[in-house]
């Protein structure tokens, strides 16, 4: 279906193999050997910076007390479901944004009745994947509105606005399996894109390996509904987009469309896959489209103009990235030592798809990722070399093997890496961020499960500078940056009280119905605007508590005992859950947030009559 003379192995193929130097194995054995011989025996070396001092490097992360740090690290939470926000260059840990689980402290979709439960309830439950954090651009910059993520067990993807830092909206993306790679269409958020790695049938029915598609959703980045979906061969992976609104990327593995892992890893080449986003929107207005899930989608081999390139890319690649410039994407090899760099510009304009291909420098085992440091540098994640690898994208370009800046090595198995903003038109090339899959040795034990190690590396030299380490919880998969002074302004720290607010000396109880009451409640230091209410045994409890403070950090909650409620509010917030009051006797209602020194006090009887 797929031109696959664009995948036939170029000649060197052998050598680039053959100097991996496991002769005697065959190719995919020998990489899985050393794959799992490094993964269980990784060397345990952490003088990583010898030449500096300890006080130096301490003096370079250290933020006094009471001043702030100088970038937002917002860190996939992985299958903690959640988003980690780290402040750096410090690694002080300030926020854990849920948004696929539920958070008792944040009252967010820990009970039944409350907007975000039922939203995780109709989406798919409440765990979830995370895998890849994106940030809203405007101009080829971050305007510090949105925060994207994907849930790749469910097939979600999330919003998070950033004035809160609050996750606004889950939708399941129809069609599409395993959410994987994310971006966002720069310069100016056209679109959220979004991969389906798992390939499957579509739409969901008989299990049928021979129809098995991948999909990219093009999302409309508020709503996160589908404007069209475009079918992928093979297992669609990590995705970037040109800097100019017109290409989306993705990295595909797997073209042999195998079950197994040693079927998947048969052949040497795999592809980016280019989608030119103007020629698929024409597409959708000549109706070259199949409506399937109540979403369009464009089968690339059905439609009259050219939409799909596929450029070689040796062997299962993982990372996808556009460098800042717009100029090149790059292919992380995964199970080639090197990356390819394809040149945007000539993707369309050369006769075969790998023309386009302008450079591919051996950098390492086990490529993952590549990020920039806006000053013509690459650095590449070495998995299994455990490194971070420095090199020069001009002169991988013009052929100059000399082409390798620097290496450090990383503790241990580094999966993505980023430098800071380099996801934008202008990084700040000042620190990496080097998130690594295991930590072994390197903390306190804490029992066989392991914390994650993320390693902060100073990138602003000519040589890198490994800086720190700060532990996580599992997993961590990637992370973006916003300057704190670019994000600062938006973020609210007091909501303005809203319509539906609970006014201060408006708390009350309304009977609407024989067996449906509204409770209405303010929360204020240090106490609720009732002390106490009555219902029947059996009542439809609808409860809406605001709480009146004005300063910020003055957060209450309101909990019920034995009744499995807990609603926190940020000051001038307004929240409401619904409950059938069913067990009869006293529940005592109280504050969860520390707010004053008659916190303890801050409390009210719930009494239920028997019926
Ligand atoms: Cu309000 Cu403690």
């Amino acid at each position: 279906m797929f031109d696959h003379d664009d995948y036939t192995r170029p000649a060197d193929a052998g050598d680039r193999w053959s100097r991996m130097a496991f002769a005697g194995l065959s190719r995919s054995g020998a990489m899985l050997l050393a794959l799992a011989a490094l993964v269980v025996f990784a060397v345990t070396c952490r003088s990583a910076t010898p030449d500096d001092d300890a006080g130096d490097l301490a003096a370079s992360t250290y933020v006094p007390v009471g001043e702030w740090d100088a970038y937002y690290a917002f860190l996939s939470g992985g299958q903690s479901g959640s988003v980690f926000v780290y402040g750096l260059p410090s690694g002080r840990f300030i926020r854990q944004i849920p948004v696929f689980e539920p958070r008792a402290a944040y009252g967010y979709a820990n009970m039944p009745g409350t907007e975000a439960y039922e939203r995780l309830a109709a989406t798919g439950g409440f765990w979830g994947d995370t895998h890849h954090p994106i940030l809203s651009e405007t101009g080829g910059d971050y305007d510090g509105r949105f925060l994207w993520i994907n849930d790749k067990a469910n097939g979600r993807i999330a919003r998070i606005e950033l004035d809160t830092f609050e996750t606004v909206e889950v939708k399941r993306i129809p069609n599409l399996y395993g959410t994987h790679g994310v971006a966002v269409v720069s310069p100016d958020t056209s679109y959220v894109i979004a991969n389906g790695e798992f390939e499957g049938e579509i739409p969901r029915r008989d299990p049928e390996p021979e129809g098995y598609r991948s999909i990219m959703a093009f999302l409309d980045p508020i709503s996160l509904d589908p404007r069209f979906e475009v079918l992928l061969p093979g297992n669609a992976d990590i995705n970037d987009t040109s800097k100019d609104g017109r290409w989306a990327f993705t990295t595909i593995y797997n073209l042999e469309r195998g079950l197994t892992v040693e079927e998947m890893i048969q052949r040497d080449e795999d592809a980016i896959a280019a989608i030119d986003i103007h020629a698929a929107e024409r597409a959708l207005e000549r109706g070259e489209y199949a409506e399937i899930g109540g979403v369009r989608v464009i089968d690339p081999e059905q439609t009259t103009e050219k939409l799909l390139y596929l450029i070689p890319v040796p062997k299962n690649p993982h990372g996808c990235d556009v460098d800042p410039t717009g100029t090149y994407v790059m292919g992380s090899g995964k199970l080639s030592p090197t990356v390819t760099v394809i040149e945007i510009a000539k993707i369309d304009q050369v006769e075969s798809p790998r023309l386009a291909v302008v450079a591919e420098p051996e950098v390492g085992l086990g490529p993952l990722h590549t990020t920039f440091d806006g000053r013509g540098n690459a650095y590449t994640s070495l998995f299994v070399d455990s490194q971070i690898v420095k090199w020069n994208i001009a002169k991988a370009v013009a052929g100059d093997p000399e082409y390798i800046v620097d290496r450090v090595d990383v503790h241990y198995n580094v999966g993505h890496t980023q430098a800071t903003l380099a996801e934008t038109m202008h990084p700040t090339g000042e620190y990496l961020l080097s998130l690594n899959k295991l930590s072994k040795d390197m903390f306190l034990p804490v029992g066989p499960t392991m914390p994650e190690n993320q390693e902060l590396i100073d990138i602003s030299g000519e040589r890198m500078r490994l800086l720190s380490s700060f532990p996580s919880e599992p997993e961590p998969h990637d992370v973006v940056f916003m300057r704190a002074e670019d994000l600062i302004p938006h973020v609210i720290q007091t909501e303005e009280l809203g319509p539906d607010a609970v006014a201060d000396g408006e708390s009350r109880i309304e009977r609407v119905g024989p067996d449906e009451v509204h409770v209405y409640m303010t929360a204020i230091r240090s106490k609720y605007g009732l002390s106490s209410f009555t219902v029947k045994q059996g009542d439809r409890v609808t409860l809406r508590a605001t709480n009146v403070e004005t300063i910020r950090d003055m957060s209450h909650g309101l909990a019920i005992d034995s009744y499995g409620i807990n609603i926190a509010l940020d000051p001038g917030q307004t929240r409401e859950v619904t409950f059938v009051a069913d067990k009869p006797g006293t529940y005592w209602y109280y504050c969860t947030w520390f707010c004053s020194a008659l916190h303890l006090e801050m409390r009210g009887r719930m009494l239920v009559e028997p019926r």
